[in-house]
Parts: C-alpha cells; sequence; structure tokens
C-alpha cells in the first residue's frame, strides 16, 4: 500500500476508534464560522493533533477539531478548521482529511469559505454558493501518481458544485429571506490580499468572489465521487472595490455577524438534504 494510503487509513481508524457511527454527510468551517460548532448536538470532539499525520491549523480565528454530532437530529461530521496552502502546507496535506472523509464512506461534502465580494452586485456580508471555480493557485491536489483506489487519474470538473444540492439551498434562502447570490470562485494562493489590479483581472476571467481556500477540497472530493455543496460568506468587498483596506480582523467580525443567519441556513441544509 502507498504511504499517503497507509496515513489515510490509519487516520480513519483512529477516528472510528472514537466514534459509534460516521455520518454520510460533512462540514468544513472556514475562517469565523466556529460558531456553529456551539449548536451541535452531543458532539465528539476531536482533536486534530490527536489524529495519526493530520497537520493542524496555525490561522487564528481557525478552531481545529473534527466534532461528530447531530444538526437538527441529522448525523454530522464537521471539521471545525481547515488547513490552508499559504500556510506552507502541500495540496495534499491540506486535502489529507477529505481523504480520510472518503475512506470513513463520507458521500456529501459541504464546505464553507469566507470570501472578498468581486462582483458588484455583492455587498459586504451576503453569502454566495458555488456554481463552479477558477483554480488560480497553480497547484493541484492531483499532482503526482494516482492511486486508482482513491479515483480516477484525470477527473472530470465540468460539474463540481452539485446541482440538486444548490437546488435546495436556492429554496432554503428564499424561504428563510437569506440574501443567497450564485457565483464563481477563484482561489488565490495567499497570504496576502489581492491587488486592485489583480481583482480587476479576477472579475475580467468571470470571479465573482475570491478567497485562499476550498478548491483543492472540492478537487479532491469529486476525485473521490462525493456530492460537493460550497458557500462563501462574502465578508468584505475586494481590494479596489472596498474603499478600506483589508484586514483578517474585518474578516472575522463580518463573519460574526452574519453568524446566525449562516448557522440557520447550513442547519437547515444540512437537515433538508
Ligand atoms: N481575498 C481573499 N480571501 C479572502 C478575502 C479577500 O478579499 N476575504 C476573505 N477571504
Amino acid at each position: 500500500m502507498q504511504d499517503y494510503k497507509r496515513q489515510i487509513v490509519e487516520a480513519a481508524d483512529a477516528i472510528r476508534a472514537r466514534v459509534a457511527s460516521i455520518p454520510d454527510t460533512a462540514l468544513v468551517l472556514g475562517s469565523g464560522s466556529g460558531g456553529f460548532a456551539a449548536q451541535m448536538e452531543s458532539a465528539v470532539r476531536i482533536p486534530y493533533g490527536e489524529v495519526p499525520h493530520m497537520r493542524v491549523s496555525t490561522v487564528k480565528g481557525h478552531d481545529g477539531a473534527f466534532l461528530f454530532g447531530a444538526v437538527r437530529g441529522r448525523p454530522v461530521m464537521v471539521m471545525s478548521g481547515r488547513l490552508h496552502m499559504y500556510e506552507g502546507y502541500e495540496p495534499k496535506e491540506i486535502t489529507f482529511p477529505i481523504r480520510v472523509m472518503q475512506e470513513l464512506g463520507v458521500r456529501t461534502l459541504l464546505l464553507t469559505n469566507a470570501a472578498g465580494g468581486v462582483n458588484t452586485g455583492y455587498h459586504e456580508g451576503c453569502f454566495m454558493m458555488l456554481c463552479d471555480h477558477i483554480n488560480f493557485t497553480g497547484r493541484n491536489p492531483l499532482i503526482g501518481p494516482n492511486d486508482d483506489s482513491l479515483g480516477t487519474r484525470f477527473p472530470d470538473m465540468s460539474c463540481v458544485y452539485d446541482p440538486a444540492l444548490r437546488a435546495v439551498a436556492r429554496a432554503i434562502a428564499a424561504e428563510k429571506d437569506i440574501p443567497l447570490f450564485e457565483g464563481v470562485y477563484m482561489q488565490f494562493y495567499g497570504p496576502s490580499f489581492e491587488t486592485p489590479a489583480e481583482i480587476r483581472m479576477a472579475r475580467a476571467m468571470g470571479a465573482d468572489a475570491v478567497g485562499m481556500s476550498t478548491v483543492p477540497e472540492a478537487i479532491v472530493a469529486r476525485h473521490a465521487g462525493m456530492r460537493v455543496f460550497a458557500l462563501s460568506t462574502i465578508t468584505n468587498m475586494a481590494a479596489g472595490v472596498s474603499k478600506t483596506p483589508l484586514t483578517h480582523a474585518e474578516v472575522i467580525e463580518t463573519g460574526k455577524r452574519v453568524e446566525a443567519q449562516f448557522t440557520e441556513f447550513l442547519a437547515a441544509l444540512i437537515a433538508a438534504i
């Protein structure tokens, strides 16, 4: 067995030993959205540091634990805090937990992130579900020998974000009066925010929002054959659109401000799928 595959199996075994049953749905929480975790029912918490071969998150505002519990009675596995390439991690390291989910039998993956609004029709504090992405990192988590037991060498990416999940999300947002847009997410490497020229480029290329995560996880999840849904909180308008300098504090602050809506929306989505 390849070393990477062996590590995946060891991590999954360690989790199985501590959790009675593994949900088929997983949720990854991004910057400043750790509050979602608080409303989970009877959650088992496993810090990343206690899972073999798992790296730990170094970013302020990011927790670092798997949670196994329920949301509105529906079992779900949550990653409270994620890993980023800008922390210096390799794409294969940050997508390791997605592989562990695959090994555990997770079939549906919900990804969340904080993003800058490029589309001038957006506003700070609104939400955007991804209908597509642009991988602008120059990296890909599938580079290297392909393990056919994990997925095919050349996976199709023509429909990464599941249309049926998006339809459910659209209906929930309408019912709850939550401002939800649908657009293209472009991932930059980070950790510096983009320049105004880069944001004009992003817009010209078809991006509606920019951020520093999510795309590697989505690629690996599709390689693994999972259904994928992704939601951006537009925590700020992007550089040049926003009149003020961008700060991580603003990202966290906006995330907290819309946390109740975010939590309500995701909980309803999890309960409905
Ligand atoms: N750019 C990149 N990543 C981000 C932003 C942004 O403006 N806001 C939150 N995450």
